[in-house]
């Protein structure tokens, strides 16, 4: 007898969404927040400094399938850096699926940083849909907040260190409900210890790093997090694509 999850293969698209979507209330009022992770089996988070070698096709079609649904993707500065982020813009279907919702075609593109030590020539701005937020300090650098006030609009939560209690809240004040985030571990570090994770999507790549890489999470939180299953799907090449919902 063998105990295996229901594939992924057999849910279309809209399927798959709604199994991600179903029971994620509070979009009145403060907002949803989702992260979505990807790990190795024995904890990494990445491979090779990176986590776009783990996941695979399965992993990829959720992390797009989650973009569609969101108004903003928030993503912390070290992420975007390491990982090369480009601008926030979606392939054609899942604009189609947006326009047909009314939504708007992209979601906007938030990035947290409190040195602001990113490029406002990059492509992030240049080319975005959108016009991007960044979350930083009142703090942070004067001439480099006034460089990215050209192509973004930058937002002070905090004084010396940004808040992830008011990152949240500026983002629904902004009608921004739905708040999908895909990292980074530090900065799932601070969401986590403020008790702000209302959902993690984790994809478990079935491989052994074996080395030294980090887990998702990096940080301290006063207290455990309890998360309840919301549903375990197999993807290709034995990927477990896992939805838990904060227990509250
Ligand atoms: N497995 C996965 O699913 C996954 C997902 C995402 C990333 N990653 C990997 O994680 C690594 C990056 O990790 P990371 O921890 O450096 O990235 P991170 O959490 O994305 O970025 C950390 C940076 O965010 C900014 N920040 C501002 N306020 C913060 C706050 N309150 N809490 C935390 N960060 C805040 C700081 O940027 P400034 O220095 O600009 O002030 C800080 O250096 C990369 O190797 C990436 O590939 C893996």
């Amino acid at each position: 007898m063998t105990h295996l999850p229901g594939s992924v293969d057999d849910l279309s698209d809209d399927d798959l969404l709604a199994a991600y979507t179903d029971g994620a209330e509070g979009t009145a009022g403060g907002g949803w927040l989702r992260v979505n992770f990807v790990s190795s089996l024995d904890g990494s988070a990445t491979a090779a400094g990176r986590s776009g070698s783990l996941g695979g096709p399965d992993d990829l079609r959720v992390f797009d399938l989650l973009r569609r649904a969101a108004d903003v993707v928030l993503v912390a500065a070290g992420t975007v850096r390491d990982e090369g982020y480009g601008p926030m813009v979606l392939h054609d279907p899942d604009v189609a699926w947006r326009r047909a919702r009314g939504a708007a075609d992209h979601p906007v593109f938030a990035i947290v940083t409190g040195s602001l030590g990113l490029d406002p020539a990059s492509r992030v701005f240049t080319e975005a849909p959108v016009r991007p937020i960044v979350l930083t300090t009142s703090a942070a650098d004067p001439e480099r907040r006034r460089a990215l006030e050209a192509v973004a609009d930058v937002v002070s939560c905090g004084e010396d260190s940004v808040d992830p209690v008011l990152v949240r809240a500026a983002l629904v004040d902004r009608g921004l409900a739905r708040i999908h985030c895909e990292g980074g571990p530090s900065f799932l570090g601070s969401l986590v210890a403020a008790d702000l994770v209302d959902e993690l999507c984790l994809s478990i790549d079935p491989s052994l790093e074996g080395g030294a890489g980090g887990r998702i999470v990096h940080g301290s939180s006063p207290e455990l997090r309890r998360m309840r299953l919301a549903h375990v799907l197999r993807g290709a090449g034995d990927v477990l694509l896992t939805r838990y919902v904060r227990a509250r």
